[in-house]
Formats: C-alpha cells, sequence, structure tokens
C-alpha cells in the first residue's frame, strides 16, 4: 500500500491499494454516528459491514449525476438531522465521483463542516474528484456551479472495486492520468508505453503506481494553489475543449473521454502555433488511441463547439484560456488565440 499526504486546508492521508474496510476503522472509532452516503449500485457491498460500538447509518441516494442534485442534498441533511449528527460524527462517501462530490457537500454544510471521509469506486473518482477538497453539485444552470471547498480527513483507494468497472470507464479514467503524465510526469507516459487497456487492467500493480503517480502531482498543485488560482489551472490540459466536447454530446461521452479529444485539440493547435513538437502530438495520438479513447470529433460540429467556448469564456469572465504544453512537464497559457486559428485545429482532428 501507498500512501501520500495532501496539505491543503488541512492535512490529510491518501491510501492507495488499501482494503477500506480494514483501513476506515481506526478512522471512525470513537465517533458515534457514521453515515454512509452510497449510490444505489454499492449498497449492496454494504450489507456485511460492522464496526463495534458505532452507530452506522446508511443513506442511499441515486447512482451517477442524478444524484446530485439539491433533492439529494436535501434529503441527506434531513437524514443527518433525523438521526442527530453532531459536529463529532462523520460522512463516508462510498462511490463514483458524482456521490463523493454530494456526500462530501452535505459534510461540508451540515453544522458549517463536518469531517468526511472518500471512498471512491471509479478510477475517476480515484484519480481525481475524491482528492482536492472540490465538493458540490448541479443546478439547472450547469454542473458544478454550487459547491465548496471542503477537503476528507482521508480517503481510502481500494482496487477491488475496479473489477466490476466497464473498459469504457476504466478508459476514461485513464484520460485524466495521462492527462496528468503530459503536464507533469514522465514516468507516467513511459508506464503507458505501448499498453492497451488489458494489459493495464492486468496489473494492479501499474494499476496502483499509474493512480499514486497521478495523485502525487494533484496533491502537490492543490497543497501549492488549494482555492484554485494560477497554479491549480494546468490541471485544465485538455479541458477547455473537452467541455465543450462534453456538452455538445450531451453528456454522452464520458468526461474522460471528451478530455482526450481536448488534449488532441490543444496539441494540434500548439503545433501549428510552433509551440509544440508533431512528435508530442504524435505521441499524445499513440497513447489516447492504444488505451481506446476517442482522438477525433465531428467536423460538422464546429460552428457549435465555437459558440460553447465562446459561452464558456464570457461565464468566467475572462479571455478565452487554454492551458498548453512546449514539452513534457512544461506547461503554459495560451490566450488570444484568433478563431482561424482554433479551426484549422479542429479541422486536423475532426472527421
Ligand atoms: N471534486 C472534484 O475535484 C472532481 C474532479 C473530477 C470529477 N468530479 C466529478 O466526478 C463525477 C464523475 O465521476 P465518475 O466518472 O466516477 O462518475 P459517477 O460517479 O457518475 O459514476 C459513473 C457510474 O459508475 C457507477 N459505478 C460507481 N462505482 C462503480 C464500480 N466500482 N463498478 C461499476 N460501476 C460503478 C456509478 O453508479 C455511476 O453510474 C462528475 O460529477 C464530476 O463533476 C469531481
Ligand atoms: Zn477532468
Amino acid at each position: 500500500m501507498k500512501r501520500i499526504m495532501v496539505s491543503a486546508e488541512r492535512s490529510y492521508p491518501v491510501s492507495i491499494g488499501c482494503e477500506w474496510r480494514e483501513e476506515i476503522l481506526p478512522l471512525i472509532q470513537g465517533r458515534a454516528r457514521v453515515a454512509f452516503v452510497v449510490s444505489t449500485s454499492i449498497r449492496r457491498h454494504l450489507a456485511s459491514f460492522a464496526a463495534p460500538g458505532i452507530l452506522a447509518h446508511i443513506f442511499e441516494i441515486p447512482d451517477g449525476e442524478l444524484g446530485k442534485s439539491a433533492t439529494t442534498l436535501e434529503s441527506l441533511w434531513e437524514s443527518l438531522g433525523r438521526e442527530g449528527f453532531t459536529r463529532s460524527d462523520i460522512v463516508v462517501a462510498i462511490g463514483g465521483g458524482a456521490t463523493t462530490d454530494i456526500a462530501g457537500f452535505a459534510a461540508a454544510t451540515w453544522l458549517r463542516g463536518i469531517d468526511w471521509i472518500a471512498v471512491p469506486t471509479t478510477l475517476a473518482g480515484m484519480v481525481d474528484a475524491s482528492v482536492g477538497g472540490k465538493t458540490g453539485m448541479n443546478s439547472d444552470f450547469g454542473k458544478n456551479l454550487i459547491g465548496s471547498f471542503h477537503s476528507p480527513s482521508a480517503v481510502l483507494i481500494d482496487l477491488a472495486w475496479l473489477t466490476t468497472l466497464s473498459d469504457r470507464d476504466f478508459a476514461a479514467g485513464l484520460a485524466e492520468v495521462v492527462k496528468t503524465g503530459f503536464i507533469a510526469d514522465e514516468e507516467i507516459l513511459t508506464n503507458l508505453a505501448g499498453k492497451k487497456i488489458k494489459d493495464v487492467r492486468a496489473s494492479l500493480e501499474l494499476t496502483a503506481e499509474l493512480i499514486a503517480r497521478s495523485l502525487q502531482v494533484k496533491s502537490n498543485v492543490v497543497s501549492e494553489d488549494f482555492k484554485e488560482s494560477f497554479a491549480r489551472e494546468i490541471l485544465n490540459y485538455g479541458h477547455t475543449m473537452g467541455h465543450a466536447v462534453e456538452l455538445h454530446s450531451g453528456f454522452e461521452l464520458r468526461h474522460g473521454e471528451a478530455v482526450a479529444i481536448g488534449m488532441i485539440f490543444i496539441a494540434e493547435l500548439s503545433v501549428q502555433l510552433g509551440i509544440m513538437s508533431s512528435e508530442l502530438l504524435a505521441l499524445h495520438r499513440r497513447i489516447l488511441t492504444d488505451l481506446g479513447l476517442p482522438t477525433t470529433y465531428a467536423a460538422s460540429a464546429w460552428p457549435e463547439l465555437f459558440r460553447l467556448l465562446a459561452l464558456d469564456k464570457k461565464s468566467r469572465g475572462r479571455a478565452l484560456r487554454f492551458v498548453a504544453l512546449s514539452a513534457v512537464g512544461k506547461t503554459l497559457r495560451l490566450e488570444d488565440v484568433n478563431e482561424g486559428d482554433l479551426k484549422l485545429a479542429y479541422e486536423r482532428l475532426s472527421s
């Protein structure tokens, strides 16, 4: 088992490759009440959980994005209130990123913030959502617009969860790992070179290594810039176009799949602007394709994507901005790119 410490508004351990049932016992000991917030498909895994001397409540919420709503939040507040949760009690979130986001937000708001532990069950949740302290929910105005920074007191990563994940979801989670490799850790790219998704899944050791390396980078970045000023922005590599593509697909594409397309876009643009070498662009294509991730998107989507990029720019109240790379591990900010250049880069990736 590997352990990484994250220092944000509080310092907390991330245990990678642990057995969550064992690891959690000392962390909840001494608490009168524990609220296990689990998504529907995960609930059955809790059937046999017992912690002597602790009153364990199980609060089930809908799977995925459906559960990340004001309705869920309200029902969690009601449950916590009904069971008399105090400041010395604790919330344990078990599920994908959507579940840990909303359960973390419930913990952030109950009594102005009680402790919570994240037990991510998807690869995306393990390498991204559970670490960094962002909690929140969706609303009619968009995803993740309502939320708060409230770090968990521990993150328990048990690789056994991953066995039931589809190849598609596993690959989508790996897209963020690949992103982290490009922005900060070449070793990740070396580890993934020539690997197909089945090769990665076949090795728990490799999976644990990739998760640990990714989280080390995220932890370093978040520790330096908890509330997202500049340093944290590098984690958005591939995300500017990625978000537009994700929205355009009506969320048919997984977040990680959209980010894979977004990385190819920014790499194409960077080569075109003379910032990146064509070899590095080719490496992007090779690694993502080998993992079965998409690297192309419909040519006809450009006008709508450009509109979405402009909308994003407006809602953030600043110029359209990309995180780009000049080499592996060397990030820079790209602003004021003209529409013609954006369109040309898109033409190179679209089909
Ligand atoms: N807080 C952050 O910093 C942060 C970062 C990245 C993403 N996120 C959020 O995370 C969410 C995406 O995370 P996700 O990809 O885990 O999605 P998700 O939570 O929606 O889970 C995807 C699906 O997988 C199912 N599932 C969960 N565990 C499983 C398992 N072990 N085996 C089989 N199926 C399983 C879920 O029930 C769900 O239907 C988004 O809401 C996103 O906004 C947050
Ligand atoms: Zn992402």
